[in-house]
């Protein structure tokens, strides 16, 4: 059922009113509205798509010589490859659900559940997804994504995070709902940490940037050493960031390294989405914009606020030689370090004997115990 709070709050964060919103139903641009945006979007699209096709499912850019749209849910699966076999994962930004049926065909025991804030994307998914392709087990809630409901061990999103107007508070909302040692996964455009120096005083590439942020409704674009750093706020540590748009050259494949001019926003005719896309070619082109894939790792209760001033050490297991404690050294035991004892945990549990029946110490303390913690240096 719809979550009408959720869904009003949205619409009123996502950026302040454009110009142009001022122009009645039937718009081209969506004042902001992230579910007005996708479901004229959907309107238009709908009749390419096949629930019987997984890849006419997609609602993102194609990747590789073959076009694909489906190696995205490939990355993905690889980057939760190390989660328990019946996961509870959470596809943030699911669109018609496009990867929740391939990742349901391949992890049967996943238990999936996928979020849209469009209701035309939302109903499509629900009646002729979930009716033309049995059997379907993957349940889709319309309901912003930083509203997520129950635990989850793993939760990735595909071209969905960059419509968050407060990305620090999704990943919190997110690092809340996920069990510890949960992953997040994110596909998406990011700034280049390092754009090309001259690039950026280009009047061009503002105009650009603003057009992305207004067309594509690109409100949480952020670079990943920002979104790293508000994922360690949440208590999520970044333990991987691939530049795949260039492992898959976006920019010579899809774009033929060619930067087209960015139309005059004014006169533009067309879904808004379309003009944002011109802008996204033109930043990717030029390297301000990349496309990459980031996955974090929860590393601990997020941290509350205090009154006293707080510093993080980074926990490391120590040889225990001289009264320096010696050097650093690798994992000890995978059962408490690594990230790896609820895994473990969980194979034990899957194929428990009688002989281990003894073994009954609760999952929660298997896991991660070097997690960053907080001390008092103050
Ligand atoms: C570009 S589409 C990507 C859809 C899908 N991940 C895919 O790759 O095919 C972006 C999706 O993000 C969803 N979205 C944007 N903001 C959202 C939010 N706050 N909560 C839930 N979904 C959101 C939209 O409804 C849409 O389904």
């Amino acid at each position: 059922m719809a979550d009408e709070a959720a869904l009003r709050n949205l619409r009123g964060r996502a950026r302040a009113p454009h110009p142009r919103d001022a122009v009645g139903s039937g718009s081209i641009w969506f004042g902001g509205n992230v579910s007005r945006y996708y479901d004229s979007l959907l309107a238009g699209e709908k009749r390419k798509l096949r629930p019987q096709q997984i890849e006419t499912l997609a609602v993102h850019r194609w990747l590789g010589a073959r076009r694909s749209t489906t190696e995205h849910y490939k990355l993905v699966h690889s980057a939760l490859a190390r989660l328990p076999r019946a996961a509870r994962v959470m596809d943030a930004g699911c669109g018609v659900g496009g990867a929740m049926l391939w990742l349901e065909q391949r992890e049967p025991a996943w238990q999936l559940v996928g979020h849209t804030v469009s209701e035309e994307q939302h109903g499509w998914a629900e009646r002729v997804c979930k009716q033309k392709v049995p059997p379907c087990r993957f349940t889709v809630q319309l309901r912003s994504y930083d509203a997520p409901m129950g635990s989850f061990n793993a939760i990735y999103s595909i071209e969905a995070l960059i419509h968050s107007p407060d990305v620090g508070a999704t990943l919190q909302a997110w690092s809340r709902h996920l069990e510890p040692g949960g992953a997040v996964a994110v596909i998406d455009d990011f700034l280049a940490d390092h754009p090309p120096p001259t690039v950026l005083r280009e009047p061009e590439i503002a105009r650009a940037l603003a057009a992305f942020r207004s067309g594509w409704l690109a409100v949480g674009l952020c670079s990943p050493a920002r979104l790293a750093a508000a994922a360690a706020a949440a208590g999520l540590r970044l333990v991987e960031n691939r530049n795949i748009g260039e492992e898959y050259q976006v920019v010579a494949r899809n774009y033929r390294s060619l930067a087209p001019k960015l139309p005059n926003e004014s006169e533009w005719k067309s879904h808004q989405g379309w003009f944002g896309s011109i802008a996204r070619r033109i930043l990717t082109v030029r390297g301000v914009v990349e496309y990459r894939l980031l996955v974090l790792a929860k590393v601990g209760a997020v941290p509350l606020p205090s009154r006293r001033r707080l510093g993080q050490i980074e926990s490391r297991h120590m040889s225990g030689v001289g009264r320096s404690g010696g050097s650093r050294m690798a994992c000890i035991s995978p059962w408490y370090c690594c990230g790896q004892g609820v895994k473990l945990w969980d194979e034990m549990n899957a194929t428990r004997t009688d002989s281990l029946s003894f073994l009954r110490l609760p999952r929660a303390i298997f896991g991660n115990y070097m997690e960053n913690t907080m001390i008092d240096d103050g």
